[in-house]
């Protein structure tokens, strides 16, 4: 169906309905099932339907050579409820990585829900074994940060910043977002589990409730989803090893050049009810964000973080 509909013509209801051979009505209810997976299909009066703007699948083939390739493992799924949940219950998840389409269950930071529209953005799970034990892995979701930003950077013509922890932002807009989860001991080996959502083109059906931006928008018109992919998972690889071996202060540089809050009045909202306002003014090795409180100096571990007036 989702053939039929990229046709540069629309297609009427009736053409549609005998090729699949189900009524009318039974149409109308794919139809919707479709939009609500936030596919883009557009239907013009008298002429039929089609997909507003293209949609780009992964390829399969092309993400099996690139991991065959560099010895990582992928699979991909056309729906599921989320990449995370998926790496976290297979045995190994170790050098994998999970891809998908669609996801209805996308897990965000705090509890939230991930918008995943079919294609309309890039969802993967990188797992990674860390022989250090938990409690060296503070960091590791900012150095995540700075893996996608840097590789966003490098392919597209756009600037991307961080917010601690590690949401990718763009003109003060989330253009992406990052879920770290962690299983194992405290000072043996853990596997990471990183979920990236970074969105492409949201249709209006899936727009989030805060502000946010998605590459269409900014001016990338057709993003190549497989291309990408492989570029996030090889930078990926490459760091978690190197974060590994050295630790955060290789990456410290570049957090601090990306970090978009260094500076600015904030304010934390913790896990309870106490918000905390202050100066941000960087990280702490830990992957802590430092704040200065009237001269105070905090080192905040979790919350989100607002800038103050906004
Ligand atoms: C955030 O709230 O900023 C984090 C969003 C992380 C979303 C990604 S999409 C792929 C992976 N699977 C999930 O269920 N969540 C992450």
């Amino acid at each position: 169906m989702l053939q039929w509909l990229t046709a540069d013509e629309p297609r009427s209801g009736v053409e549609l309905a005998n090729r699949l051979g189900i009524s009318r009505a039974a149409l109308w209810k794919r139809i919707e099932h479709l939009r609500r997976a936030g596919v883009p299909v557009s239907a013009t009066h008298g002429l039929g339907y089609r997909l507003a703007w293209p949609l780009d699948l992964l390829d399969a083939n092309a993400l099996t050579r690139a991991a065959e390739k560099a010895g990582w493992r992928v699979e991909l799924h056309a729906d599921i409820d989320s990449t995370n949940r998926r790496l976290a219950s297979v045995a190994d998840g170790h050098r994998r990585a999970v891809l998908t389409e669609h996801q209805h269950g996308g897990q965000g930071r705090r509890g939230r829900h991930w918008h995943s529209p079919l294609a309309g953005g890039v969802y993967l799970s990188w797992g990674f074994r860390f022989e250090c034990g938990l409690s060296r892995l503070g960091p590791l979701s900012l150095v995540a940060g700075v893996t996608v930003a840097e590789v966003l950077s490098q392919r597209y013509p756009i600037q991307v910043g961080l917010k601690w922890p590690n949401d990718l932002v763009v003109e003060e807009r989330k253009l992406g977002g990052i879920l770290v989860e962690l299983v194992g001991a405290a000072d043996g080996p853990c596997l990471a589990i990183i979920g990236i959502g970074i969105n492409l083109r949201l249709p209006e059906s899936h727009w989030p409730d805060q502000p946010w931006t998605d590459l269409h928008r900014l001016g990338m018109d057709r993003v190549d989803r497989t291309e990408l992919a492989c570029r996030l998972i090889e930078a990926l690889d490459r760091n978690c090893s190197r974060f590994e071996a050295a630790g955060f202060e290789p990456f410290a540089a570049a957090w601090s050049k990306r970090d978009v809050l260094e500076g600015r009045l904030v304010q934390v909202q913790g896990a309870g009810a106490q918000i905390l306002r202050g100066l941000a003014c960087g990280v702490e090795a830990s992957g802590a964000l430092q704040l200065d409180c009237a001269g105070r100096r905090l080192e905040v571990v979790a919350g989100e973080v607002s800038v103050r007036g906004c």
